[in-house]
């Protein structure tokens, strides 16, 4: 067996699998510890993959200590560069950063980790010798030393709040796999550290590269290779082969695809179900729709006139799904001539066409992993429908320029607030593209078909904009109530959005007064309105949030109108209970569950006798 090991260790010649990063350190060492601070906006992801590509061809197993990033994605991004049993992951983020989320922890019966040989997870990642004991249990499983990536010092100190112990960890284990002669890389975000902890770990370690982003491009610098020649502290440029340096301020920057990971939590939590405001029947199926959507892989086509919150469900659909940690691309398909919408969605090669100076991914691979947000999909011309066709049935294609065929694993939600059966009808639409998107079909119907959502709508935005601009404005007089619901919002949700934030900036006290409407809504008659009873479609209980949030917003007194409301609902079922002559108080108080007492003691209080 010693042999054997020996035979490999002569085969594997340590490397971070970028030749020009190995050429401007003078070399990688067996035992190195290498720290890789990253400047903010610079993707760290190319260094990580390379590394762990370079580890699968020497045949050698990798450790992934993640804080930063959950099971899922690690899963998606690199296990699946490995062979199975290669690649074990440490996952200190699903019950860190990921407060014990269960789409996170469902990772771990989940059979998508097949890719990740017994993954630990560890439960109370606030506890430094946890990860301490799993690193030793892990280490040892392959019977030979694994390569190790620590994602990240930043994401420790995030969670044990104390650069102390931080360091102090590090301090610990650099010796230690210096000593197993393996390689390791530590993670850095040099923004999130004082300079006395940066120059400790600096003093500690092997290796210290510094990855940042100068003119578009990105430069390395050498800061600490010890024992070998390399020239410290000159920044070089970086031309990586991956085509990933910023081009012409679209976004298709890594840049701006790191920052989107890195936000996702964030967007996780504002993109809940329950941001889709409505207590209509109809936006009550469209909350039930899109739970189903985001729990199903299967396309989503979403249709609905301008401003209905097309962009808000894709929002609600991915961020609510198991590749929420994973990227939400958008592509608006109707901004774009047909041959740039190409590139942008299925990348070139270099030299594809004048002007491609190097490899461009495109928005499908970018997506991989996570989901594809296809805008104005109508638009597509004829050759680019045949195009994505083939990426929903084979989820295959070949960049611009190329004949290599890419795999993505791709969610796709597409939107379009065209009717798509009449560009079907008129030859403009691929029938058999419809059928592919059509899987799951949401259509939100325009607000004057759903009135009833306008007093939920309007107390959502007034709350949403007093908190922007720190105001009060929470009044709306019953008269301009009255104006907002017998209008017909051509624009939708988004006029009237725009109606309340223009309110809040303009309102002199906390008012909404008629004078701050648009002329078009102040000179609206009611008899005018497209839905002459607006409540008529609602549900009873949407009907009664809406009389509640109506008293609520033409009443400046929200506390005191507490005891008013449920006052009045307690005493009109009462009332109407007992009216009905079906039931003695002996029976009426079993029903709600009351003692006679109590119920004696209500019935007084409203006056029934
Ligand atoms: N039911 C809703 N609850 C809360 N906010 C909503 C709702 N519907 C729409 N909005 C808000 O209205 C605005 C417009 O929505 P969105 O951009 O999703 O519409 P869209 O259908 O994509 O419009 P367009 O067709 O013009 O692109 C957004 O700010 C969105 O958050
Ligand atoms: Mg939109």
């Amino acid at each position: 067996m010693g042999s054997n090991i020996e035979s490999m260790a002569q085969k594997y010649r340590p490397t971070t699998g970028i030749a020009e990063v190995d050429n401007a350190l003078g070399g990688v060492i067996a035992g190195d510890n290498l720290v890789w601070e990253i400047d903010s906006g610079v993707a760290g992801d190319h260094f990580i993959s390379q590394f762990v590509a370079a580890c699968e061809l020497g045949g050698v197993p990798v450790v992934y200590v993640s804080f930063n990033r959950s099971p899922q994605t690690i899963a998606a991004k690199y296990a699946r560069l490995m062979s199975p049993g290669r690649f074990s992951l440490i996952d200190c983020f699903s019950s860190g950063k990921g407060n014990s989320d269960e789409v996170f922890l469902k990772f771990f019966d989940d059979p998508a980790r097949n890719t990740v040989h017994a993954p630990v997870h560890i439960a109370d990642p606030a506890d430094p010798s946890r990860l301490e004991q799993a690193l030793i249990e892990v280490g040892t499983r392959g019977g030979r030393s694994a390569n190790y990536v620590f994602d990240s010092l930043t994401g420790m100190l995030d969670l044990w709040g104390d650069e102390n112990r931080v360091v102090r960890l590090f301090g610990h284990l650099c010796p230690r796999l210096y000593d197993l002669s393996t390689l390791a890389y530590w993670l850095v975000e040099t923004e999130a550290h004082t300079e006395a902890f940066l120059a400790k770990v600096r003093h500690i370690t092997q290796v210290v590269i510094e990855v940042s982003l100068a003119n578009g491009q990105r430069a390395l610098t050498v800061h600490k290779a010890a024992g070998r020649s390399a020239a410290i502290g000159a920044p070089q440029p970086l031309d990586l082969e991956e085509g990933s340096s910023v081009q012409d301020g679209e976004s298709r920057s890594a840049k701006d695809l790191d920052r989107m990971t890195r936000r996702g939590e964030e967007l996780r939590r504002k993109y809940q179900v329950d941001s889709i405001v409505g207590g209509s029947a109809a936006i009550r199926r469209l909350l039930g729709l899109a739970a189903t959507a985001a729990r199903s892989r299967s396309s989503v086509l979403i249709t609905g006139d301008t401003g209905t919150g097309k962009e808000l469900i894709a929002n609600v659909v991915h961020y609510n799904s198991d590749r929420a940690s994973g990227p939400l691309v958008k592509v608006n398909c109707g901004a774009l001539p047909e041959a740039l919408l190409e590139t942008e969605l299925f990348g070139h090669v270099k030299g594809a066409f004048t002007g491609a100076v190097r490899d461009y991914e495109g928005r499908f691979r970018a997506a991989d992993g996570g989901t594809l947000f296809l805008d104005e999909v109508s638009e597509m011309s004829p050759r680019l429908q045949v195009k994505l066709l083939r990426v929903l049935q084979e989820r295959q294609f070949e960049p611009v320029g190329s004949t290599r065929t890419m795999t993505v694993d791709v969610r796709i939600v597409a939107a379009t607030g065209r009717d798509l059966r009449s560009e079907i009808r008129a030859g403009r639409f691929r029938h058999d593209l419809f059928y592919r998107l059509n899987v799951i079909p949401i259509h939100i119907p325009p607000l004057s078909e759903r009135h009833e959502d306008i007093p939920l709508l309007v107390d959502h935005f007034l709350e949403k904009y007093n908190r922007e601009s720190n105001r009060q404005v929470t009044r709306v007089p019953r008269e301009v109530l009255d104006k907002l619901l017998a209008y017909s919002w051509p624009g939708n949700v988004r006029e009237l959005e725009n109606c309340m934030e223009r309110a809040v900036v303009m309102s002199p006290d906390n008012e909404v007064s008629l004078e701050l409407l648009p002329e078009e809504i102040r000179e609206c008659r009611p008899d005018s309105a497209v839905s002459p009873n607006p409540v008529s479609a609602a549900g009873p209980e949407s009907e009664l949030r809406q009389a509640v949030i109506r008293l609520l917003l033409s009443n400046n007194d929200p506390s005191g109108m507490r005891d008013i409301i449920l006052d009045t609902v307690e005493e009109t079922l009462l009332r109407h209970l007992l009216d009905s002559g079906r039931y003695s108080q002996r029976e009426l108080a079993r029903l709600l569950s009351l003692s006679r007492v109590t119920l004696r003691k209500k019935l007084d209080r409203y006056k029934i006798s």
